[in-house]
Parts: C-alpha cells; structure tokens; sequence
C-alpha cells in the first residue's frame, strides 16, 4: 500500500508549525502549504509549496501533485483580527474550506481532512460549561465561518462521503510561532514579558476565564481523532474537547511561582467583548467516549514548559 502523505494547509501558523514537527518526528512524508515560508528552523527541511488557499486550481494542482492523502487545513483569520477586516476573514475562512472540501469530494480524493472548529461558536447562550450540542450563536465573524464551516463539513460527510473531522479548538499555547490575531493570544504573548522591565500589559480582564490548551494537548486531540474509525464518531459536528480553564489573574500567578518578579497589568480592549461572549469552559464528554480524548497538559506543567522555552528561544511577537 502507498504511504500516507501529509499536507499541512497553513503550516507556518501556530498549528500548522507544531503539527508539521510532530508528524516529521513520527517519521511521516509531509508537504508544507502556506502563503508565507515557514520560519522555524526544525521544519525548515520539510517540501513547502506556496500556496493560496483560496486559489482553487493551485490547491488541486498542489495536492494532486504531491500525492496528498490527509490534509490538515489549519489557515484561517482567528478572532481578533477577523472583526478588523470582516469580508476579508469570511473569504479566507469559508472560501479556503470550501475549496479543500471540494476537492477532497472530486478530482483529488482525499482519505482524511482534519479542520479546526473554535469555541468560538459558542456565545453568551451557551452558559459557562458549553454543551456539545447546545445553543451556538456565534459573536465574531470568525466564529460564524466556523459554525457555518461545522455545518457544510457535515454536508460534505453526508452528500459525498467526505471523511472530514473536527474538533473546537479552545486558546492553544505553545512555543514554536506565535499565533496570529486570537483573543487568547495573551496567554502565549506574556511569556515573552516575563523580565520586565514594564509590566505585561494583559488586554483581557484579570477574571475573564477561557477554555485553553497546549499545543502537546492540541496535536494529540488531531492525531487521535484522525486514527480512530469513522464509526466511533457519533456525531456530525466538530467535539468539544477541553484541556484548563483559567482566568489572566490565575495563569499569572502561576508564572510569579516560577518568575517571582514577573508584573502585570490588565487594560481590557475590545478583544474583551470578545472573550465575555465565549464559555468559560466545554463539556468534552462525547470526546472522551467516542474516542479517547484525554488530555495530559496541567497549568502547572504548562507554565514551567512555557517559561523553560522562554529562557533558551528566540522571544515570539504575536502578529496581529
Ligand atoms: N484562539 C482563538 C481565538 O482567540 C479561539 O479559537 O480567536
């Protein structure tokens, strides 16, 4: 049998850099795909084609050439950065699943699409425990391309048979690139402002809590859900899947427990708007029995990877 061939569809993100390193040490054939070169050194060997999502026959090109069986579409405008610019991150958002779910459904056949859905398709109705399937009313045209992308990936299942899965990202921290335009991207950015010598400037409320994960958590849930068979997943929408839930107040005070001298303030912009609308936590129990989703990732760990990479990386500047 052929081997699998991975591609990363937005592999210089914050994903698609930690999923492209992940699957290369696993020993995996993977093609990087992204409108900019990647720039961590660790997957700089990896085959990278320049690629816009949302030109259609460039994709199709690049896939079929490249003989893709799984595609990983992580491109996307996140939160923040898609209320600043809104027809622009609608485009990106639903053109660019769109035309991977085209193709996956016709002339490239695909064998599996992982594609990331957000709690941000909860909102205010929601309540603080999000339920699988409860009320989604999404606040932000992020959230709304990622409900509506839930609904056309479950068409694209059902009409054609594409093996298309997903689950709801919550806030992801990592190390290896900076994320790009979230409301939670505050909970990565402050570890490079640990030193001083001003106070990390927090834009969200000291006590607004949001779902978060690290990335070893985000990785995993990916790889899991691809692997397990189609008939364990019992429902048609992405899964909750819930790691840590905290508040800035609380992660900082974990970082003062390894960075005794490390300062803040919190001065909310309208990125708290945002996070007020989401839950402040998800019921993942579907995961956990459909197929495993366990999450192995605590604050306390987090903080001191988080804060041990700072001391020996490069500083990320979060690009919004
Ligand atoms: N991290 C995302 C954001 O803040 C949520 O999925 O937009």
């Amino acid at each position: 049998m052929a081997q699998d061939v991975h591609c990363i569809i937005g592999a210089s993100g914050q994903l698609g850099t930690e999923m492209a390193l992940s699957l290369k040490s696993a020993g995996e054939r993977v093609v990087l795909m992204d409108i900019k070169p990647p720039s961590f050194e660790g997957i700089l060997d990896l085959p990278f084609e320049q690629v816009d999502v949302c030109d259609a026959a460039r994709l199709a090109s690049a896939l079929g050439e490249n003989g893709i069986t799984h595609v990983y579409h992580l491109a996307a405008a996140l939160s923040a950065r898609g209320e600043q610019d809104p027809q622009w991150a609608w485009n990106l958002n639903m053109k660019g699943l769109l035309n991977v779910l085209e193709i996956a459904a016709g002339h490239v056949p695909l064998a599996r699409v992982f594609w990331p859905s957000s709690i941000a398709v909860f909102g205010p109705e929601s309540g603080r425990t999000a339920a699988q399937s409860g009320p989604r009313i999404p606040g932000t045209v992020y959230g709304i391309s990622k409900n509506a992308g839930e609904h056309w990936c479950a068409w694209y299942h059902r009409q054609h048979g594409v093996d298309v899965r997903s689950v709801r990202y919550p806030g992801l921290i990592g190390t290896l690139a900076p994320p790009g335009g979230g409301t939670t991207d505050y909970a990565v950015e402050v570890f490079d402002h640990l030193e001083g010598p001003e106070p990390y400037r927090c834009f969200l409320d000291a006590h607004e809590k949001l779902p978060m994960m690290h990335m070893d958590d985000a990785v995993g849930a990916a790889m899991q859900i691809l692997s397990v068979p189609r008939e364990r997943l019992t429902t048609p929408e992405a899964y909750n899947i819930a790691a840590l839930s905290f508040c800035p107040a609380e992660l900082f005070a974990e970082i003062r427990r390894h960075v005794p001298g490390f300062k803040y303030e919190c001065i909310p912009d309208y990125r708290q708007d945002i996070a007020a609308g989401w839950p402040d936590d998800l019921d993942d129990a579907l995961a956990r029995a459909d197929w495993d989703w366990n999450p192995t990732v605590d604050l306390s760990d987090l903080v001191d990877t988080m804060v041990k990479a700072r001391h020996s990386n490069q500083p990320l500047s979060p690009a919004l």
